[in-house]
């Protein structure tokens, strides 16, 4: 069951506006909160819901948070997972949920909730058609599920927020990777506490190698690197404050905040995941071309140059990014300049000359065939009737409720809609649409073409006031229930979520 003080303490219009609104432009930006939805979220801390003592629940002060010097801090790769065992053709892990403590800013430990004690979890490496089994064990004081964004699993291997991993309990989930190569993630979906596990650090990147890649020669080892950009608002302390609010947030990435990472002069493939709770990021290399190569579910057919790149929250692209031509010792800062503004993400320092036999060739992977659809259907995405939580086609998630059957095998088209309003004070309201089990082409926008980079295999897409998504998939490989959502997770945990059972 939704916890429902928590719903109406985020929902509201102006609320739920400002949850996709970037308050950076707006300083007065606390006095604009209506003070419902600022008492009613003190009473859901005070009704003992929110995480007890020693949990990742720091004391929200007033006061700001400690200076922190920009490109001081080395960006984090995150540790590659090693199995447990390799017999008989599956990969098995261990990864723990628990909690821990990170260091946004130097020398003030910060409470966060984590998979195997770092802030973003360890990198699971698995290879197309290599079944991985992962035993989650949960060590945390509270309830929690793992979902795998982009996994082909079979449904009680995909984390429904109900079917929850109690604490001191542990469950073996199966993924098969019968799916191409691509860049995935698994993070919590416990029900209506899917954004704060996941805003406290229960994430972590889970790559699937394809068998055509080798042959590719891609950059690959060192030269491969995983980015998680997430934002965080902190108090005095560097602790991290969950308070859905139309407050600032400071973009960090592998769990550090405006990082540096040395590299050397040659092409580095970078695979950029947006797990922001609520913000849009467009990537802004001063200019230079970063070269996508895939998107959500995989390669593209053939390689994309850009200069600037927007990525919403559960989205993931990959670049090659090629410093060869860059002198040992410059430094180029990548910029978020979504909507106008210009904040820093991280910086590259070119430190030495490298050999660099990888390469980008032309054609990547021809994309699979699009059976016809037989089936069209509508989803529409909005605030509900009362205006105080989100809702799909005008429900909440009751996750005893089958919103849509779909039939084994089935290609059908969702027309998905925005009908929120563009002009709220807190700016427009944007949504995005994620689906589970399967991945999906997108069609058009409003008829007319689809964003650079859409034309790949996706799972997860923007959906602008105003406007109407066509994507098309086929449902095949499981049957059973499975979620599609907005992905701005503070929209999900307040009813912006449905389910499908594939028959
Ligand atoms: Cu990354 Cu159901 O989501
Ligand atoms: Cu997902
Ligand atoms: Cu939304």
């Amino acid at each position: 069951m939704l916890n429902r003080r928590r719903m109406l303490a985020v929902g509201g219009l102006a609320a739920g506006g400002a949850l996709v609104w970037r308050a950076r432009e707006t300083t007065s930006a606390e006095a604009s909160v209506p003070s419902s939805s600022v008492s009613g979220h003190h009473a859901h801390h005070a009704d003992g819901a929110s995480p007890s003592a020693g949990a990742a629940e720091p004391t929200a002060g007033t006061g700001a948070p400690p200076p922190f010097r920009p490109f001081s801090q080395r960006l984090p790769v995150p540790r590659v997972l090693r199995p447990v065992s390799t017999m008989g053709g599956t990969d098995v892990y261990e990864l723990p949920l628990r909690h821990a403590e990170t260091e946004f800013f130097p020398g003030r430990p910060a409470p966060v909730l984590t998979f195997g004690g770092e802030f973003i979890g360890p990198t699971i490496r698995a290879k197309a058609g290599r079944r991985v089994k992962v035993r989650y064990v949960n060590r945390l004081d509270r309830a929690a599920t793992v979902h795998l964004h982009g996994g082909h699993v079979p449904p009680d291997s995909d984390g429904f927020p109900m079917d929850l991993i109690e604490p001191g309990q542990s469950r073996v989930f199966d993924y098969p990777n019968r799916q191409q190569g691509a860049t995935l993630w698994y993070h919590d979906h416990t029900c209506s506490r899917e954004a704060e596990h996941v805003y406290r650090g229960l994430a972590g990147f889970y790559l699937i190698e394809g068998e055509d890649e080798a042959a590719l020669r891609l950059p690959r080892g060192a030269y491969d690197v995983p980015l998680m950009i997430r934002d965080a608002r902190f108090d005095e302390n560097g602790g991290m404050i969950f308070e859905p609010s139309p407050m600032p947030t400071t973009l960090h990435t592998n769990g550090r905040l405006q990082p540096y990472f040395p590299v050397d002069a040659r092409k580095y493939r970078f695979r950029v995941l947006n797990a922001t709770l609520h913000r849009i990021v467009e990537l802004d290399l001063g200019g230079l071309e970063m070269v996508q190569i895939a998107s959500d579910g995989g390669l593209l057919p053939e390689p994309l140059p850009r200069k600037k790149i927007m990525i919403v929250p559960g989205e993931r692209v990959e670049i090659v990014v090629d410093f060869s031509a860059q002198a040992v010792g410059s430094k180029l800062v990548l910029n978020d300049v979504y909507d106008g503004v210009s904040e820093p993400v991280m910086r590259f320092d070119v430190v030495r000359r490298a050999r660099d036999s990888s390469r980008v060739p032309g054609r990547l992977r021809e994309l699979p065939e699009m059976p016809a659809a037989t089936v069209v259907r509508d989803v529409k995405l909005s605030f509900s009737a009362s205006g105080e939580e989100f809702a799909i086609n005008d429900r909440t998630f009751d996750p005893d409720r089958v919103d849509t059957r779909i039939v084994e095998g089935t290609t059908e088209i969702w027309r998905v809609t925005n009908t929120d309003p563009a002009d709220t004070p807190f700016g427009p309201v944007q949504h995005t649409f994620h689906m589970h089990l399967v991945p999906f082409r997108v069609l058009d926008r409003n008829g007319g073409p689809v964003l650079p980079g859409e034309n790949g295999l996706k799972d997860t897409v923007l959906v602008r006031p105003g406007e109407t998504v066509r994507v098309q998939a086929t449902f095949s490989g499981y049957k059973g229930r499975y979620l599609y959502h907005c992905h701005l997770q503070e929209h999900s945990d307040i009813g912006m979520m449905a389910q499908m059972e594939i028959v």
